[in-house]
């Protein structure tokens, strides 16, 4: 679940949706920072275990029930086509979600938005946050600040407004 102000298409996602149609299958992007690089506000090993693991899961399901909606269209099976389509919207938002999450945060984040209506996703899934806060998620959500990277928040901004 993204808890989030609003939340924008943008170029750089256009490559994840536009595999949506074709044969090509969908990677996990690396992060643009190290998993230790938002440390203290979000350790490593929640970064790793985050994006390996979790992110890594929507990735890959996504592949498979991708694969499977495929096969079902080339036999016209309109039935498996529409029990797909659930975890096809779930694995497939969970995918863009992240993507999107990652680019939100910077070791070099923090401060204040630069006058502009943010559009910020923030992940207040569990995963997101336990291993370190336990079950004080607003302690989480003060944290996170620190490594908002509203540079990116900017740019995801404008280019919704072009
Ligand atoms: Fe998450």
């Amino acid at each position: 679940m993204l808890s989030r102000a609003a939340l924008s298409s943008s170029r750089t996602l256009v490559p994840a949706l536009g595999a949506l149609g074709s044969r090509q299958k969908h990677s996990l992007p690396d992060l643009p920072y190290d998993y230790g690089a938002l440390e203290p506000h979000i350790n490593a090993q929640i970064m790793q275990l985050h994006h390996s693991k979790h992110h890594a899961t929507y990735v890959n399901n996504l592949n498979v029930l991708e694969e499977r909606y495929r096969e079902a269209l080339e036999k016209g099976d309109v039935t498996t086509q529409v029990a797909l389509q659930p975890g096809l919207k779930f694995n497939g938002g969970g995918h863009i979600n992240h993507s999107i999450f990652w680019t939100n945060l910077s070791p070099k984040g923090g401060g204040e938005p630069k006058g502009l209506i943010p559009l910020l996703g923030i992940d207040v899934w569990e995963h997101a946050y336990y291993l370190q806060y336990k079950n004080v998620r607003p302690d989480y959500l003060k944290a996170i600040w620190n490594v908002i990277n509203w540079e990116n928040v900017t740019e995801r901004y404008m280019a919704c407004k072009k």
